[in-house]
């Protein structure tokens, strides 16, 4: 995967099948941080980093409702939502550090609510919505220092 590429998907299976090729470069402690328009993709784009890590499925975190937690697969995948989770406080409260800073991957939709949190992904993923079935996605790798 290069660094800046930009990608228009023309469907949900597109926008999926790119998910599944990102999660090929993933490794352990990996943190991707997935941001812009609601009904962008974001979600579906999960579905693809899951299914390339072969997971079998996910389950609901017994202790985060906006936290699903994909097993099976080459490595453990940490889905997390913060739509839902209100300033700094609230997040630094929840506990979700753990899964976040983990030997898991995680990847977090509204992670632009965080600034101090996607500057630790080595991945930024931009969704923005052009029309019913086309999504304009910008896949940027950067260089993390582990702190
Ligand atoms: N090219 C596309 N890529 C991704 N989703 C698309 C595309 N075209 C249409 N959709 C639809 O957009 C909707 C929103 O996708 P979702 O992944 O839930 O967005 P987000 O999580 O960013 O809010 C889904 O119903 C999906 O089927
Ligand atoms: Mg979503």
């Amino acid at each position: 995967m290069n660094k800046g590429e930009r990608v228009i998907t023309r469907s949900p299976e597109e926008t999926e099948s790119l998910g599944e090729r990102l999660s090929a470069t993933l490794k352990e402690g990996d943190r991707v941080a997935l941001i812009g328009d609601l009904g962008g993709g974001k979600t579906r784009f999960v579905r693809g980093i899951a299914r390339g890590l072969g997971s079998r499925g996910f389950i609901k975190s017994p202790s985060f409702t906006i936290m699903n937690i994909y097993q099976g697969g080459r490595l453990p995948l940490y889905h997390i939502d913060l739509y839902r989770i209100g300033g700094d406080d609230e997040f630094f409260f929840s506990g979700l550090e753990e899964f976040i800073y983990g030997k898991g991957v995680s990847v977090i939709e509204w992670a632009e609510r965080h600034p101090a949190l996607i500057r630790d992904c080595m991945y930024v993923i931009t969704f923005k919505y052009l029309g019913e079935n086309e999504r304009e996605i910008i896949i940027e790798e950067r260089g993390v220092t582990e702190r």
